[in-house]
């Protein structure tokens, strides 16, 4: 059965094909409910927590960037809004693909009486949300949130939950534990027959008396449906042209629908906000600012070769690590994470992960170097599971003295350099204690990498390596955009210009080669050549094949050159600390009764408009910027391919591209700061190409630990018909069994299956991702899709925790200052898995708790004191599963919070909330 209409819109000005975006929405669609929702309970968050760090939140406006920065509390530096972008856009993109995805599945929509199946999906996926983040998996977690409120937002559309005179949420979507028992039975006739197709509320008096639940059926190829039934409604649903005719979706707003319309979608926000508060429940206020992508967002990521010969390089990342941690502390660009992961020889792994400055100092303290021989490196292994780990576009650092060993895996890692438009940089050292070749061609993998993910590849020798690394320290901060990147795989005499505008700081640029010489020319006139290393216009200094130009600091704005002079390869770098930056998704139409666009995880196809989804930030939000040109600009060319631009409001643009460029290409942004009339212009940094043939592959469950999971995916090209190879690559080193080749017929899809059976004792929350590469004969094409699958323990407990209050002390007097109150209370969780943590949630005081266990009952004894001056506590108890319990008082409150307690018998919300379950996930 179909779900076809899924998106609530207003109005039919709206076009549909456009309802599903992030941006430009006049009316009510999924991702406006869901925007809504998401900064509604980010605001809240934000607000609790500078109350608990004594600062005040207070956004100078209501732009997703200055929340941002009033929620990092950040009053210097520069503060970029990118990532916090790019978290949303995961939410809200993947929330709109539940239509693609899921298009004829009722459980997805509560289409057709699927109320259990619908709460299911709700669950599990509550489940897979707070799994991946306990474990970090942010954008996992991110992905199964947007599919999971769709579904919890259609409920509202689509049942009679607001016919039947419901004024708040259904709480039971959210707790498996609850029953669902007042759904029309299958026999049962739901709705009276409507011939206009536009009756205010069709359903029969009967349903509405014995206030039964049901949903609208459709179907998109047959009038076919359940006697007496209602409809979902509309053009599409064939379904509703059968008595009884009409339909009941509140998916639209029209004429005679309009209250019934805003009050769905006035509940479903709310039920959003509830599930939102659900998961802040569960992990905390900071894990879940994270999960939302407001973080200072400056990782440091290190990939470190510890054979023996690198004791060296070792000791110098260490001395660098030190230096960044020590350095940044308590500023915008103090590292917001760690990442280390060694490779040797067969070994590599694990990969260490922390928000801990000495643990990271300690891991790389343990890091010995030993064994490995003269042989090259799993440098590609360590490389595949740093790409994995690390959040999307993070940068990247590898020290090695020896060429990769694993080049079997050099498509997977350009394909997961791509796909995570993270970039690499390369310290390939030699000297005199290495015994290993250090041939250039050794190095050019080192190179292609470096170049495609828009980093450096630096030679060295191991005494000046320390001369190298202050590239790191260059670019570990959150702002850092790139202005201009070119390479060269001649040499050539050249002029390369950029402009510089005046929100940058820190402007520098790199330039690797051999034997080259440039200068350097200002707006006004100046020149400086390389070899004036303390000039007018920068710092310039040298070593291996890196130069590194630290522009001065009162740099001026406007057209600069570089005028290369070079008998050899190149690449010219320039980058700067700004907050005007733009992040950017390729993205593919796809039809059906509710059309819209997708995120393509590979690479677009060659013949079609290649589409682009680009979001530009700035310090006070995109409002203050004027975007002129977006173009699609080849690195190792001189092709320029401008976009048509179509604005859709709040920093979003639509961008279509007709003619691409032949080679790989970059994005670039160019335009105008309104405020000072500053022109500035900025690059991506992934490099990216077309590719003929296309793999696609759609996971709708999670993976559970011994049990074999068949990923079913097509391949198709409209290339030549052939032979293609097929490869599957996942970074947990889990078996995979699939069919290495394929026979292809142009313009015919070919279907394919990869088994994954994780192994029985796999951690409950791990993260697998699936890269599955096809090749076209003689590797002249490629392309590859990525997936990312959780792996779930079967969830058996849906019960929350259980808090009971069992004695208040509350005499406060006026003068607050002088007293505290105190609250004790039992939490048990009846058969449960057991409590894993209890938290103060809301609120400021202290908490004391007891483990006793009585006549076989395991009860947690607790006691809350706090200063008379802070009225409120929520704690937060959280069992094994991830359901999550509450204890709240109010000493404001205390009359009406009894009453409220015995509401909760009834299976209210408002003491103890909600619960979890294992899940399904999505690529
Ligand atoms: C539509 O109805 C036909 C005929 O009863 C049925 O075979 C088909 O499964 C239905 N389709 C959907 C998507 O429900
Ligand atoms: C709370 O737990 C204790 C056991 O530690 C028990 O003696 C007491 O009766 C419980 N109180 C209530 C109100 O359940
Ligand atoms: C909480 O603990 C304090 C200090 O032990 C105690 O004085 C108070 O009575 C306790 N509160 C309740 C309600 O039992
Ligand atoms: C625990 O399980 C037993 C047996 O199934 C049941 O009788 C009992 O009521 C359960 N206890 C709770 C607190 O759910
Ligand atoms: C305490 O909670 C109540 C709602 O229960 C709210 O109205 C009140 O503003 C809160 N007080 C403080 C100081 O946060």
């Amino acid at each position: 059965m179909w779900s076809a209409v899924c998106v609530i819109t207003l109005g039919v000005l709206l076009s549909r094909a456009q309802a599903f975006l992030p941006v430009g929405t006049k009316g009510n669609t999924h991702v406006t409910i869901t925007k809504n929702a998401v900064m509604k309970k980010i605001n809240e968050v934000c607000k609790a927590e500078a109350v608990s760090a004594g600062r005040t939140f207070n956004p100078t406006g209501s732009s997703v960037e200055e929340i941002l920065r009033a929620c990092l509390g950040t009053s210097t530096g520069t503060v970029s809004a990118a990532k916090f972008h790019e978290a949303l856009n995961q939410i809200y993109l993947q929330n709109s693909l539940v239509d693609r995805d899921f298009m004829s599945s009722d459980p997805h929509h509560f289409n057709s009486e699927a109320f259990i199946q619908g709460r299911t999906l709700i669950t599990q996926g509550m489940a897979t949300v707070k799994n991946n983040i306990r474990k970090e998996n942010f954008q996992a977690a991110r992905e199964a949130l947007g599919r999971v409120l769709h579904t919890l937002q259609d409920f509202y559309s689509h049942s009679n939950w607001v016919e039947l005179g419901n004024k708040k949420t259904y709480p039971n979507l959210l707790r498996r534990d609850l029953t669902i028992d007042n759904v029309a039975a299958p026999n049962m006739a739901t709705c009276r027959d409507c011939a206009s197709g536009t009756c205010p509320n069709q359903l029969t008096s009967t349903i509405l008396r014995r206030k039964k639940l049901t949903s609208g059926y459709i179907n998109l190829t047959s009038s076919n449906k359940p006697k007496g039934k209602c409809s979902h409604g509309g053009a599409t649903d064939l379904s509703s042209k059968q008595m009884p005719r009409g339909g009941i979706s509140k998916d639209e707003l029209l004429s005679h629908n309009a209250e019934l319309h805003k009050a769905a979608v006035a509940l479903a926000t709310q039920a959003s906000v509830e599930l939102l508060d659900n998961i802040v429940a569960a992990v905390g206020n900071q894990e879940y600012l994270r999960f939302m992508g407001i973080t200072r967002f400056v990782i440091l990521c290190f990939v470190i070769d510890t054979t023996g010969s690198m004791a060296d390089d070792i000791a110098e990342a260490k001395r660098v690590a030190h230096n960044i941690i020590d350095s940044k502390k308590g500023t915008p660009d103090e590292p917001s994470e760690y990442i280390l992961v060694p490779f040797n020889d067969p070994d590599f792994g694990p990969v260490i992960r922390t928000t801990d400055p000495n643990k990271m100092k300690a891991e790389i303290s343990k890091l010995g170097a030993d064994g490995g021989g003269d042989t090259p490196e799993m440098c590609m292994s360590g490389l595949q599971l740093a790409l994995t780990a690390a959040p999307t576009s993070s940068e990247i650092y590898v020290f090695t003295d020896a060429p990769a060993k694993d080049t079997h895996l050099e498509k997977t890692v350009f394909a997961l350099i791509a796909s995570t438009k993270s970039t690499v940089n390369f310290f390939k050292t030699s000297g005199t204690r290495s015994r290993r070749s250090t041939g250039s061609s050794d190095f050019e993998l080192y190179s292609k990498l470096a170049l495609a993910s828009g980093g450096q590849a630096i030679r060295v020798s191991k005494a000046e390596l320390p001369k190298a690394t202050d590239i790191i320290i260059d670019t570990s901060t959150s702002a850092l955009v790139t202005i201009l990147q070119r390479a060269r795989k001649t040499g050539s005499v050249e002029s390369f210009s950029f402009l510089l505008d005046s929100s940058l700081s820190k402007v520098t640029a790199y330039i690797t080669g051999d034997s080259l010489k440039f200068t350097l020319k200002s707006p006004s006139g100046v020149s400086q050549s390389n070899s004036v290393a303390s000039g007018s216009l920068a710092k310039i200094q040298t070593v291996g094949n890196l130069w590194r130009l630290q522009f001065n600091s009162a740099t001026e704005t406007g057209l600069w050159t570089i005028n290369m002079d070079s008998k050899a390869a190149y690449t010219i770098k320039v980058t700067g600390q700004s907050s005007i930056t733009f992040i950017y998704n390729f993205v593919e139409e796809f039809k059906g009764p509710h059309p819209g666009f997708a995120v393509i995880e590979g690479r677009p196809q060659t013949g079609l408009p290649t589409k682009l989804l680009l979001t530009a930030t700035s310090q006070k939000g995109a409002e203050s910027l004027t975007v002129k040109e977006i173009a699609l600009v080849e690195v190792s060319g001189s092709q320029v391919v401008d976009g048509k631009i179509q604005e859709m409001g709040g920093g979003d643009f639509l961008v279509s591209v007709d003619k691409i460029p032949a080679g790989e290409f970059v994005v670039m942004m160019k335009g105008e700061e309104k405020a000072s009339s500053s022109k500035f212009q900025r690059q991506s940094t992934t490099q990216m190409s077309l590719s003929k043939i296309t793999v696609k592959a759609t996971v709708d469950s999670t993976l559970v630990p011994g049990e074999s999971f068949k990923l079913p995916f097509t391949v198709k090209t409209s290339g030549k018909s052939g032979t293609y190879t097929i490869s599957a690559r996942n970074d947990k080193g889990f078996p995979l069994v699939y069919s290495t080749s394929v026979s292809l017929v142009t313009g015919v899809s070919a279907a394919g299956t990869v088994v994954v059976k994780p192994p029985a004792n796999t951690e409950s929350g791990t993260e697998i991702t699936l890269t599955i590469a096809a090749e076209a004969p003689g590797g002249f094409d490629s392309n590859y899709a990525i997936l990312r699958l959780t792996v779930l323990a079967k969830v058996t407990d849906f019960t929350p925790p259980v808090c009971e209050i069992t004695g208040v002390n509350s005499a406060c007097p006026s003068d607050c200052t002088k007293s505290n109150w105190d609250v004790a209370f039992n939490i048990t969780d009846g058969n449960g898995t057991g409590i894993e943590n209890i938290f103060i949630q809301e609120g400021k005081g202290s908490l004391t708790q007891k483990t006793v266990v009585e006549g076989g009952i395991t009860v947690v004894k607790g006691n809350f004191t706090s200063s008379c001056c802070s009225p409120n506590v929520t704690i937060s108890i959280v069992d094994k599963e991830g359901n999550v319990g509450k204890c709240t008082h109010s000493i404001e409150e205390e009359e009406e919070e009894e009453e409220e307690g015995e509401e909760n018998k009834e299976g209210g919300l408002a003491f103890r909330l909600f619960l979890s379950l294992q899940a399904w996930i999505k690529p």
